[in-house]
């Protein structure tokens, strides 16, 4: 049997409960999430939550609550005196206003079933099936070259446990061959010169036994996406604390 659904809870049934949380709305989330940042899914968005709400409603409190890597969606919105409930009933708020419909709820409450938390597999899961063929990592090319050899089965589908395997097992590869810091610097220098619309100077690559920290502001999103991805699988790369930004999120954080 399938969770209850949330947002059909007595309590969100309240004047008085949804009041409040409008007022708590406008106090920690609006001023990114009212239109104002274009990253941002604006309240009422009716298409944009409904995707998002696609991974399930744990996947949504999770992103909520310990914030999106490398997007202006800090934990908790940066309000990190807020309880984790309230962060729930405000993800709940947003869904209420984006008026989601009951097929979308009952396809998101599906999903929370299969329990799949890894924030990299939901994302390469684009149409919620709760595996991956090989033509959803087409862009990943690190993964795409693995994926017989991971596919248990062979049955052309991957599951999580999987997925998870192999990631860790590349992982493992690209850790242990030994680079020097200056080799490893080089290399990232020359694989983020060649990223498409990547500013010509301002980004800074530090190295320091094989860990490296880059600092600096792109143009938007999917810049700071290409960047992260022509470097993430480097050979020697021990950890990559990626800090580049975006103009947006310098604006609004
Ligand atoms: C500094 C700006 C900022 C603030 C403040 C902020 N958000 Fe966000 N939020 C974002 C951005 C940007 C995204 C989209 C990130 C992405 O998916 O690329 C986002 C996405 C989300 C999502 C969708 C997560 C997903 O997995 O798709 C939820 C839910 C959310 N925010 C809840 C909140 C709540 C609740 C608050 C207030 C407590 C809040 N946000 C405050 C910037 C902000």
């Amino acid at each position: 049997m399938l969770n209850a659904n949330p947002l059909a809870s007595p309590e969100l049934k309240d004047p008085r409960f949804i009041e409040k949380l409008a007022i708590s709305y406008q106090t920690n989330c609006s001023h990114c999430h009212s239109g104002e940042a274009p990253s941002a899914p604006s309240i009422g968005a009716t298409a944009d939550w409904t995707k998002r709400l696609s991974a399930g409603f744990s996947h949504l409190y999770e992103s909520a609550i310990e914030g999106i890597p490398n997007t202006a969606m800090s934990a908790k919105g940066g309000h990190t005196e807020l309880s984790n409930d309230e962060i729930k009933n405000l993800v709940h708020y947003f869904l209420l206003m984006a008026k989601i419909d009951s097929p979308a709820i009952q396809a998101a409450l599906k999903y929370d079933e299969l329990q799949i938390k890894d924030r990299e597999f939901i994302s390469l899961d684009q149409f919620r099936l709760g595996y991956l063929e090989k033509k959803n990592l087409s862009k990943e090319g690190a993964y795409y070259s693995q994926f017989e050899q991971y596919d248990a089965l062979q049955d052309g589908r991957m599951n999580q446990t999987e997925f998870l395997k192999m990631r860790a097992d590349l992982q493992k590869r690209q850790r242990s061959s030994k680079l020097s810091d200056d080799e490893l610097q080089k290399n990232i220098l020359n694989a983020l010169s060649k990223v498409n619309g990547m500013p010509p100077a301002g980004i800074r690559v530090a190295v320091k036994n094989g860990n490296a920290v880059i600092n600096g502001v792109v143009g938007d999103d999917a810049v700071l996406d290409r960047a992260f991805k022509s470097i993430r699988w480097l050979p020697g790369l021990q950890k990559l604390d990626n800090r580049l930004i975006t103009a947006e999120m310098m604006a609004f954080d």
